[in-house]
Order: structure tokens, then sequence, then C-alpha cells
């Protein structure tokens, strides 16, 4: 059965409270049940990781080398995080990186992602079904694609 990491960076445990008119009403929780939801249906093993700190999101990358691929919603460390970047590099495990809103209608600020280059793609704006897309198309990959530098 494959494996799927699933990241959410800073501010993301807030989602729910944290200004819902552009990142909705569904809490951290509602997003990762809907993700178990789907996951246990394609028949997907899925594991969450939320940190506020850019270090423990580097470290769990680093040591996620058995995963089949990681979603990953770097959140504000998207616009920031050559750490992050270089980390998902590191690893050889496909990724997808993940939006609830739409960057490239905001701030000038969030249209840059210091990750999508390192990502097989990137899904923005779409709320959580960027999640369940991400999660439907890494559960497809060809399983020797995944493992193609390990
Ligand atoms: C976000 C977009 C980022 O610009 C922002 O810093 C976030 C959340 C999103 O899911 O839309 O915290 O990654």
């Amino acid at each position: 059965m494959k494996k799927i990491l699933v990241i959410n960076g800073p501010n993301l445990n807030m989602l729910g409270m944290r200004e819902p008119e552009i990142y909705g009403s569904l809490t951290l929780a509602d997003i990762q049940n809907k993700i178990l939801e789907l996951a246990n249906q394609i028949n997907v093993k899925v594991e969450f990781f939320q940190s506020n700190s850019e270090g423990k999101i580097i470290d769990k990358i680093c040591a996620a080398g058995d995963f089949d691929g990681i979603i990953i919603n770097a959140a504000a460390y998207t616009h920031t995080s050559i750490g992050i970047r270089d980390a998902l590099a590191a690893v050889s495990v496909e990724a997808i990186e993940v939006h609830l809103s739409n960057i490239y209608r905001r701030e000038s600020f969030r249209h840059h992602s210091y990750i999508s280059g390192v990502c097989i793609g990137q899904i923005a704006g779409l709320g959580v079904d960027g999640y369940l897309f991400a999660l439907r198309k890494l559960a497809e990959l060809p399983k020797e694609k995944n493992e193609k530098c390990k």
C-alpha cells in the first residue's frame, strides 16, 4: 500500500478561525478527515504533519525517504524557504505543492514559490479539493517513478 505524507506549514493549525473569507471555514482537522476518507477509499496510507517551525518541516522531509509521495502546503514558507526547497530536492520523493487560496490573485509577495520547481505540480485556489486531487495523483503514479532515485 502506498504511503503519502501530508505536510502543512505555519498558521494552518489556525484554519477555521483564520481569515475564513480567504481560507474557508474548514479546520485543519476537517481537511485531514476528508483526506483520510479519500485515502481509505483508494487504499492509500496517509500520515499528517503540521508545524509552525521551518526546521521541523525540513527535518520531517529529510526523514521522508520511505514515503511514496509528499503533499505539501508550506504556507508562508513557500515564499521564503530555500531550506524546504532543498530538503524536497534531497529526498527524491515526488511532491505536489498545494495552496488553499489562489496565491496568484493575492499580494505580489505570494506570487513566487521556492518550492514549485522541485514539485511535480502545484494546485492553488481550489480549497480542500487541491489536497484530494494531489492525493489521487500521487496514488496513481507508477511506483518505479517514485523510486527512481532511491
Ligand atoms: C497558503 C497561501 C500562503 O501565501 C499563506 O502564507 C498561507 C496559506 C494557502 O494555503 O493558500 O499561510 O499556503
